[in-house]
């Protein structure tokens, strides 16, 4: 073998493992450091103080949970994931970072059932997260978010938005910066519209708003759900 085949070999076995080693920051949508650092700033500076408690649902590898746990006194972390694999390279990240001292509650599980983490939160996100599930799903999650918030707790979620009614069965084109993205009515990624929220939150301690545009870079838009937001003021 050549010099230069030797090389090329090299380079591609790199490569490889290169891609493998970081699977987990692909498996969660990739722009790592971006989309880890937009949702921190985005909850610290709507208010996310250290002793608060914070529920990071389909929190994947902790692509943003990194930085929540260095922000958040220990075990004031609660993190929830279907995947075992993403929570298992999570748990490697955060010695990587460092930050095992802080002992985030990193938990496996698929139908929300946050009353097992037997604690109430301040805060509570969903990044990504509906945009892949069905709306049954959605309503689960949000149900079991009612029982799990403390008294003016907010719930931030992010979805793709469907404008033309809650009815309409069209196909979506999202234009991003990089690409453009379909979602759809009844498959993943799917969108929703934002009515279908505020039907979700009928009869309800939680109230519903939408926040819309939040810097995501692939047309993901947020909205928040804050429990019994007229007995507690309201800070945006
Ligand atoms: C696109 S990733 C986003 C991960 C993380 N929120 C972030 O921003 O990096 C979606 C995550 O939702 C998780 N997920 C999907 N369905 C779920 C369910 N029913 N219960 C818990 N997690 C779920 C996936 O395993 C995945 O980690």
């Amino acid at each position: 073998m050549t010099a230069l085949k030797k090389i090329k070999k090299l380079g591609t076995a790199i490569s490889r493992a290169t891609l493998k080693r970081d699977w987990y920051r692909d498996a969660v949508g990739g722009m790592w450091e971006r989309m880890g650092k937009l949702q921190f700033d985005f909850l610290r500076e709507r208010g996310l103080r250290p002793d608060h408690y914070l529920l990071d649902v389909g929190c994947g590898s902790l692509r943003g949970g990194i930085h929540f746990i260095r922000h958040l006194e220990p075990g004031h972390y609660f993190g929830i994931d279907s995947s075992t694999e993403l929570l298992s390279a999570g748990r490697a990240e955060l010695k990587r970072n460092g930050l095992a001292h802080k002992r985030p509650v990193l938990a496996r599980m698929e139908d929300f059932d946050f009353k097992s983490l037997q604690q109430t939160f301040d805060w509570a996100i969903a990044q990504s997260v509906f945009t892949h599930l069905p709306i049954n799903s959605i309503m689960r999650c949000i149900s079991n978010m009612e029982g799990s918030l403390a008294e003016g707790g907010r719930f931030y979620a992010t979805f793709f938005d469907n404008p033309n009614g809650k009815l309409n069965l069209a196909p979506i084109l999202h234009h991003c910066d990089d690409k453009t993205l379909t979602t759809f009515f009844d498959k993943d990624p799917y969108h929703y519209s934002f009515e279908t929220f505020q039907f979700i939150c009928q009869g309800s301690s939680l109230k519903v708003e939408c926040l819309g545009d939040w810097g995501h870079p692939r047309d993901q838009q947020m909205m928040v759900f804050i429990k019994n937001p007229i007995l507690h003021l309201s800070t945006g």
